[in-house]
């Protein structure tokens, strides 16, 4: 194990070292998490380094301690790295000039932001919503938050006004910061626009602080919006970092679960830190002066990790991309490599297979020499995707990890550490040093050795772990702690092979996955259900060549002069118009009625079958009230596939 001098992280050098660690975090997890917690910066050293109990269900990491987490991200790393670039911007169009900010202009801007946010009357505890592109701002605004004490609740910038709206009202955030607005490839969307229509569905919200990107017109309320720009002019640079208490919470990030409407989850200070640069240390190998390039967006918890906090908090180079991998063509991944010299390149299989249709004539002429590492996360990553990303991008030589983990966990739990652990295309591998898996069966009784199959559960806490829904503890415990008691469980189905690597089968349960986005199905058929012409509606995933996943809509109308094509359009754009456009179902099939059982439950698991195309064993269906709906939904389906 070697020790970098200028953050001190731990960083395994060989799978021996791996091993080790991996039996020193099962048989000493207080002593293994404290000796990496030991390279931060603490104001205050912690009594206990765990308490947990997975029933009530409760767990706190390094308590006692006091600290700021924007301070270990950027003033820790100011004497030795402080004109080393910390953040680089690549715009959506690459005409357009990019931005580089050190360590030390980071500093400036988060320290002024600081006093902004205090100026606004934000308190330690408060909730701040950030509504933005990606843009640097958006993460100058996430540690400016987290320098105050203030709890930050990041929307993706995708989300229709309502849901905007459902967040902010959820987390009663007093705060919101927004833009006036950005273009992905070729699509302008007016962000301020659709947040004022999200303030006047919430009461709560005081101020709304716009950064003018792009200069599109907008409307300020006098009293209530004000301009970036200008509160940073008066703003002083100088900002005392709020001493935090390990368990203080830093972020509430909002996400799908089977039932109801998705949950805040909640993350608190210390564990989060120590979990999300240890992880990035490790699994992507990382090297001091590398640049690291992570697609995902800011609005989900892969941002979170692995664009602010994780990078920053290891002294990297993080780039941040606003635009989309086929503008202004299918090559701009390689080109932005190219342009940045990026050397770990991290992004969804939904944008790998996207490309993969372009072939390899993107590559021609780019040089990618820079690059060492590549990562997946999301979704599953199937077997050709993995091997074309390999052989193109990778050029045959970069490891790839991929990485299984949830906006729940924090950080990657399952994943090769690059260049160590042997690879095996469509499998995470192994969990991390301080993740203890089981497998268990549906009874959850945990499911032993190698060549199983089941579902996936964590039975230790991990510093990284979420630690309840925001406002709604016993929905927490009831979620991801009551399925197997005693366990926390994932959601996710998995297969441990013989020589005991794991590959993600996928969800279990009504959560779809959609080009990476988690949706719940249920969300999906609320907003269907609130159309005028619908009676009822039930929504299944089916597998898709580039999303992974879509969605299919069986809806039951009530009127019938409409056309086919009239109806698809409505349905599709109410969806858009309630949750957002990521949401929008790829299929509808108009049905007569659903497949229920006597107390009246919607058979999925049918539709499911059917929407797969899987219909020669649809199982027992005799507990149905009337068996003869599904041979017409099958013929309905064949129709429109
Ligand atoms: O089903 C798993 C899938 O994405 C889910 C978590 O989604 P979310 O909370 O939005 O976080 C996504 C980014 C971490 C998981 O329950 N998933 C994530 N990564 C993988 C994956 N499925 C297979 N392989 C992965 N590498």
């Amino acid at each position: 194990m070697t020790l970098d001098l200028t953050t001190m992280l731990p960083q395994l050098k060989s799978f021996d070292e791996y091993q080790a660690a991996y039996q020193e975090s099962v048989s000493n997890p207080e002593a293994f998490w404290a000796g990496i917690a030991d390279s931060f910066k603490w104001h205050k050293p912690w009594d206990k380094v765990l308490s947990w109990d997975f029933n009530t269900p409760e767990v706190s990491w390094f308590s006692g301690a006091r600290l700021n987490i924007s301070e270990n991200c950027i003033d820790r790393h100011l004497e030795d790295r402080g004109d080393q670039i910390a953040i680089i911007w690549e715009p959506n169009n690459p005409q357009d000039k990019y931005r580089n900010l050190t360590y030390r202009e980071l500093s400036k801007l988060v320290n002024q932001f600081s006093n902004v946010l205090e100026q606004q009357g934000v308190k330690k505890g408060d909730r701040v919503c950030i509504y933005m592109p990606m843009i640097p701002e958006a993460a100058v605004a996430m540690l400016a938050c987290a320098r105050i004490g203030a709890i930050h609740s990041v929307v993706f910038a995708g989300f229709s006004s309502q849901s905007l709206a459902d967040r902010i009202n959820d987390a009663d955030c007093s705060l919101l910061i927004t833009a006036d607005g950005m273009i992905r490839g070729e699509k302008k969307i007016d962000l301020k626009q659709i947040a004022d229509e999200a303030m006047e569905k919430s009461p709560g919200i005081r101020s709304c602080i716009v950064y003018n990107h792009k200069g599109f017109a907008m409307n300020m309320q006098p009293g209530r919006d004000f301009d970036w720009n200008t509160l940073m002019e008066g703003a002083s640079a100088v900002h005392q970092p709020a001493s935090m208490e390990s368990e203080d919470p830093l972020f509430i990030l909002y996400t799908s679960g089977s039932t109801g409407k998705p949950k805040g989850v909640l993350h608190t200070t210390a564990g989060y830190m120590v979990y999300s640069a240890y992880t990035f240390k490790n699994v992507f190998q990382y090297q001091d002066k590398e640049v690291f390039c992570c697609t995902a967006d800011i609005g989900w918890v892969t941002g979170h990790s692995y664009i602010v906090y994780g990078p920053l908090l290891n002294g990297a180079t993080t780039l941040m991309f606003e635009g989309i991998p086929s503008y202004p063509d299918p090559g701009r991944f390689w080109s932005l490599i190219e342009k940045h010299k990026v050397a770990i390149f991290y992004t969804a299989p939904t944008a790998i297979r996207s490309l993969e249709v372009f072939g390899t004539e993107p590559f021609e002429g780019k040089d990618l020499s820079s690059l060492k590492v590549l990562g997946s996360v999301g979704e599953p990553i199937n077997e050709e995707a993995w091997h074309w990303y390999h052989e193109n991008a990778g050029r045959g030589e970069c490891p790839i990890v991929d990485t299984w983990w949830q906006t729940e966990t924090g950080g990657i739990m399952i994943s090769p550490l690059a260049g160590i652990t042997k690879l095996k295309p469509a499998f995470a591998t192994l969990p991390l040093p301080g993740v203890q898996l089981a497998i268990v069966d549906e009874k959850g009784t945990e499911i032993e050795g190698n060549g199983v199959e089941g579902n996936l559960c964590i039975k230790f806490p991990w510093p990284g772990m979420a630690r309840t829904v925001y406002g709604d503890h016993e929905r927490f415990k009831l979620n991801y702690f009551s399925t197997y008691p005693g366990k926390y469980f994932t959601g996710d189905g998995c297969k441990r092979d013989e020589d005991g690597y794991i590959r993600i089968t996928g969800r279990v349960d009504d959560v779809i996955n959609v080009s990476g986005h988690r949706i719940g199905t249920g969300e999906v058929e609320d907003a269907i259900n609130e159309h005028g012409y619908v009676i009822e509606s039930a929504v299944v995933g089916y597998p898709h060549d580039i999303k992974g996943q879509g969605i299919w809509a069986f809806v039951i109308c009530d009127r019938e002069h409409h056309s086919y094509e009239e109806l698809c359009a409505e349905v599709k754009s109410h969806v858009t118009g309630i949750i957002g456009p990521f949401a929008r179902p790829d299929r509808i099939q108009v049905v007569k009625a659903l497949p229920k059982t006597r107390s009246g439950k919607i058979m999925r698991r049918i539709l499911r079958k059917i929407a797969e195309g899987d219909t020669s064993n649809l199982g027992d269906t005799s507990t149905l009230i009337d068996p003869t709906v599904v041979d017409a939904i099958k013929q309905g389906a064949e129709e429109i596939r």
